[in-house]
């Protein structure tokens, strides 16, 4: 791993993305692009933190600089790519996606009553709701800020993609309406919370690289999946063993009530079969807490049922209609690197 790409994510892992989208050796030139424009991301990151000084400054910059992957503007950079490469302008747009993906993860751990965040104590549970929102709040307007200088084409993209972020947290919290399918109404939530941001992403590399407009529908419909693909992951790895890579509590979400996919799987098959049904039981918010062990034993049973691999599976699919997305790009290192983009986030540990 590079110096400069251990700055970027953080925390140690074994692998970076960076790494993994380019272990193979070839597609060097491409490599050092990313890499370089990463640290002009972290450059720009880090000015953009900068608020009025003291406390506020802390907090703001507290979860930035406990790492992060950086998934979507190295996903921006490999689209901008298309065109003529990373411009100061990809480079503003996706400091501006960063910053509004932090802020989403200051209000989600409150909602989510997560105690852990990037490896270290959430937010909230180091300065409570007040500051933890407040500080989302003034991510969230600078991120703004920074998107108004390129425009109104960026500023309305920016505006859809955070309408649908918010929407997609709503209607998670709200769930189905009455006879809704759950299935459907997640993948909905998912592409709404998640894939709205990774579309985006993806989409103003290539506007802001000067990559050809007939590109930027590809792009939006890889980054959507690829979005979905991300997020049913994540619902798995929040059942994973151990906290270690992905610097999360285990069971957060089961935890805090929020029903991921293997869990509305498990409740189809609850329908008919008996254990099925015994182990839901054991997964509501309330038996976990009341359990001798917090739950840890009924968690376990959950990744191991064969609902958790059907996740994965699932995961694998919208990951495979992502790479075919984009197959009327030109054949090429970024066609070939986006590819490898989508199969790392699902075979991802942290
Ligand atoms: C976490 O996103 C929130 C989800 C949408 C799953 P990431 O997994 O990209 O978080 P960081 O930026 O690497 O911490
Ligand atoms: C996060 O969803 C989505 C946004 C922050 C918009 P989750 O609640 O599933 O993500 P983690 O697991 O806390 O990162
Ligand atoms: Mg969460
Ligand atoms: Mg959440």
């Amino acid at each position: 791993m590079t110096p400069s790409l251990r700055r970027a994510t953080g925390r140690s892992t074994p692998l970076s993305l960076a790494d993994r989208l380019f272990s193979t050796g070839e597609d060097r030139r491409t490599a050092r692009l990313i890499e370089d424009s990463i640290g002009a991301l972290e450059a720009r990151l880090s000015l953009e933190t900068k608020f009025t000084g003291g406390l506020v400054d802390v907090v703001s910059r507290y979860l930035l600089e406990a790492g992060g992957k950086r998934v979507r503007p190295i996903l921006a950079f490999l689209t901008a790519q298309l065109g003529q490469g990373v411009t100061d302008e990809v480079v503003t747009a996706a400091t501006s996606i960063e910053l509004t993906h932090l802020a989403s993860l200051y209000h989600d751990d409150v909602m989510d009553d997560a105690d852990q965040r990037r490896g270290v104590p959430s937010a909230q549970y180091v300065w409570g709701n007040s500051v933890a929102i407040l500080t989302g709040d003034l991510l969230f307007a600078r991120a703004s800020a920074l998107l108004a200088q390129l425009g109104e084409r960026a500023i309305r993209l920016q505006a859809d993609t955070f309408e649908r972020l918010c929407l997609g947290q709503l209607n998670e919290t709200i769930g189905p309406q009455d006879g809704e399918d759950e299935v459907e109404h997640y993948l909905r939530v998912l592409a709404d919370k998640t894939g709205s941001l990774i579309s985006a992403s993806a989409q103003l590399g290539v506007i802001f690289g000067g990559g050809d407009p007939a590109y930027e529908e590809p792009v939006r419909e890889f980054g959507e999946k690829v979005g979905i693909a991300f997020q049913l992951v994540d619902d798995v790895l929040d059942i994973a063993p151990n906290a270690d890579d992905t610097g999360k509590t285990p069971g957060t979400d089961i935890r805090a009530g929020v029903a991921t996919l293997p869990v509305l799987f498990l409740r189809r098959e609850a329908l008919a079969d008996p254990a099925a049904a015994a182990l839901l039981a054991r997964l509501t918010p309330e038996a976990l807490a009341a359990s001798s062990d917090g739950g840890d034993d009924a968690i376990r049973m959950l990744r191991e049922h064969p609902v958790t691999q059907r996740t994965v599976d699932e995961a694998r699919r919208f990951a495979r209609e992502a790479t075919e997305a984009i197959g009327v790009l030109p054949e090429g290192t970024v066609k070939k690197t986006l590819a490898r983009f989508a199969g790392t986030v699902v075979e991802r540990t942290s």
